[in-house]
């Protein structure tokens, strides 16, 4: 079938989508996923770990592309990792039913209540506090490691020296909650289920352990028969019609990334959740090849969540160093934001690379205290960012090392990146569709009675700690209040 129609669209299956599809198939709608990965449940392929990248490992790449590991080769495919080069930034996102959740962390942070406020004035923090991040912490399956496991554990070494090293430079840790289910990683230590965490299975998905949202909101979603999901479809464009309904040009793939089919699908409401990027270029490309009507702030206001790697090698590795065995899955963080000076979180990161490499990574998050914006020309997105919007993460990350270094011994990490920082780097591009700038309060998009983004873009360029939590509760928040006001009807 080449022309489809559907009441409700949902494209994209990451965060924003899942947890609109599952609160509207709940609500009793019939709604119709495209999400232009994979779907990875179904089709039986393993997820491939970092020492031993395959079908998994890249989005139709010829070599894998996850930083510090991107020396193999790999035949095309339609995996799970994807990175975005722009000029001064590279932005890595997930692919495939699950979008960001099959490749992230799962670090699961909810944020401080202060600065939660001060990026968005206009919310009820109480009620988010109190109802919409709980919700998101519950269904996301949120765990935290216990004390003891963590203590003993040998491939949390590098988590203990990364905390023991922090406080001897005067700086205050935090635990960082997880959806990776550590009563599975206890039984993975012992031997009992097989290895994921433990395996370097993380960033080209997890065979096992990981609560990623196929395995949460859209089972969920599934399991109550309204949810139709079309994997390895990819939408192009975006029209509006005389009677405001839309449709949407799309092309379905095979696994190799050719088209097999182009068809198009036609409904009365909307949802975009492409994922920042996704859906900034949707919307940007419709805009200027049919000109799909958009908000002038469309693309502003937008930033990296203060993204900035770094690390630290050191000279003689300490005493054994940080293990050859690691887990993947990072635990602890250095709190640094009450600092009114260099305010950043910075999370201690694993480097599984199979051999102590006597090397600390950290992935800061910090103010961002310039926005970029994202705009599309001659048929490309593109980003205005540069070294500029980056200025004072490059001070944090400096003030940071060398407190590091000073108490601890140890160089900046000239081994994993060209200077010693990689500015570059970024996890979470967050903003360019902003929740009561470019839509309305809950996400209705200006000049649009069906339209609706409900995705990471909802952000302002910031949210100080990782965002999936934020994600998750925001869209929460929208799509009880739209349901509630009888958009969906
Ligand atoms: P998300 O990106 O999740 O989903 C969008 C989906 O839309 C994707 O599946 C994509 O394929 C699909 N799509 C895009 N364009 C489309 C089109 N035209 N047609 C059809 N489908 C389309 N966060 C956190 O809180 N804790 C963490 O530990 C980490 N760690 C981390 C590690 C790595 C390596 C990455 C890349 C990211 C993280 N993150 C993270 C960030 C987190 O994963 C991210 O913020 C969320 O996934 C964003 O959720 P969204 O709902 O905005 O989109």
């Amino acid at each position: 079938e080449k022309n489809i129609d559907a009441p409700i669209i949902i494209i994209g299956s990451g965060y924003g989508g899942a947890v609109s599809a599952l609160r509207l198939c709940e609500a009793g709608k019939k709604v119709v996923m495209l999400e232009m990965g994979m779907n990875w449940g179904k089709s039986g392929i393993p997820y491939s770990n970092l020492l031993k990248p395959d079908k998994s490992a890249g989005w139709l790449k010829t070599k894998t592309i996850a930083p510090f590991f991107n020396i193999f080769s790999l035949k095309p495919f339609t995996g799970v990792l994807d990175r975005l080069d722009f000029e001064h930034i590279n932005i890595w996102v997930g692919r495939g039913v699950g979008g960001g959740s099959l490749v992230n962390g799962g670090m699961a942070v909810t944020p401080k209540e202060s600065y939660f406020k001060e990026v968005f004035p206009n919310l009820d923090s109480d009620k988010f506090y109190n109802i919409y991040f709980p919700r998101a912490r519950q269904e996301l399956k949120v765990n935290i490691i216990s004390e003891e496991f963590l203590k003993e554990c040998p491939f949390y070494k590098f988590t203990r020296v990364g905390e023991e090293e922090a406080h001897k430079a005067g700086f205050k840790t935090m635990r960082i909650p997880n959806v990776y289910d550590f009563s599975y990683m206890e039984k993975e230590y012992k031997n009992e289920v097989p290895r994921s965490a433990f395996n370097t299975e993380v960033i080209y998905g997890n065979n096992h352990g990981k609560n990623s949202l196929d395995k949460t909101y859209l089972q969920k979603a599934l399991d109550t028969g309204n949810l139709e999901i079309l994997d390895l479809h990819s939408v192009d464009e975006i029209n509006v019609n005389q009677d405001k309904s839309y449709t949407l040009k799309v092309h379905q793939i095979d696994t190799l990334g050719k088209t097999i089919a182009e068809k198009t699908f036609n409904c009365k409401k909307l949802i975009v959740a492409a994922g920042t990027m996704g859906t900034l270029k949707l919307l940007l490309k419709s805009n200027a090849v049919n000109n799909l009507p958009i908000p002038e702030n469309l693309g502003k206001n937008w930033g990296n969540n203060g993204n900035f790697m770094t690390g630290r090698n050191w000279v003689k590795p300490l005493s054994g160093g940080t293990g050859a065995k690691q887990s993947t899955i990072p635990v602890a963080g250095v709190d640094n934001w009450n600092d009114p000076e260099h305010p950043f979180f910075a999370e201690i990161a694993p480097l599984p690379m199979g051999m102590d490499v006597a090397t600390a990574l950290y992935l800061q998050i910090n103010r961002v205290d310039k926005k970029g914006s994202v705009y599309y020309v001659d048929d490309n997105l593109k980003v205005n960012w540069d070294a500029s919007n980056t200025q004072k993460m490059r001070e944090n990350a400096d003030y940071f090392i060398k407190k590091m270094n000073r108490a601890n011994g140890g160089t900046r990490a000239h081994l994993l990146f060209d200077n010693g920082f990689g500015a570059n780097i970024c996890y979470h591009p967050l903003g360019g569709c902003v929740l009561g700038e470019a839509t309305n309060e809950f996400g209705k998009l200006k000049n649009h009675d069906h339209l609706f983004v409900l995705d990471g873009s909802l952000i302002p360029g910031t949210i100080g700690v990782n965002p999936f939590v934020t994600i998750v509760a925001l869209t929460e928040y929208c799509i009880e209040n739209l349901i509630q006001n009888n958009e969906f009807a």
